[in-house]
């Protein structure tokens, strides 16, 4: 896909930490790798909060959608915290990172396979490499804070 690029290549780098830290690792790599994947999720779900859904908003096919996506935001981040919070059991938390896996799949293949392709049809080229850059940008500042 032409647009979306650097969001798509963040669901990889998520998808494969999330892997990872279901694998049979030392907790404290497992705490490690938790504290990773906590920051590049707060990281990829606010760039969409500033930078995309408020524009795709302003669409009306894709506007009743957005709203969904908002609040499967919110549910990835509560998943996420109850999976640190039972991080140290092991049975609740292979339980709970199946459930945090399995929302964040849901997502983004909505994502990647509806709400991108869709925006690339009804946003207009201009708007559409507006927030590109702006993901772009958004993305260096965070790599110079970190
Ligand atoms: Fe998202
Ligand atoms: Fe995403």
């Amino acid at each position: 896909m032409e647009h979306f690029s650097i969001l798509i290549d963040q669901h990889k780098n998520i998808r494969n930490l999330l892997q990872a830290v279901q694998k049979k690792i030392p907790i404290q790599e497992r705490t490690e790798l938790l504290k990773r994947i906590l920051t590049e999720i707060n990281a990829h779900t606010l760039v969409e909060e500033r930078h995309v859904y408020p524009v795709l908003e302003n669409f009306e096919p894709l506007k009743r959608e957005v709203y969904g996506f908002w609040r499967e935001h919110e549910r990835l981040r509560q998943e996420l915290h109850s999976v640190i919070a039972v991080a140290q059991d092991e049975r609740q938390f292979q339980n709970q990172m199946v459930r945090l896996s399995q929302t964040f799949e849901e997502h983004i293949k909505e994502e990647e396979n509806r709400i991108f392709p869709e925006a690339s049809k009804v946003v207009p080229k201009e708007e559409l490499k507006k927030i590109d850059r702006n993901i772009a940008i958004s993305v260096e500042q965070t790599k110079k804070v970190a």
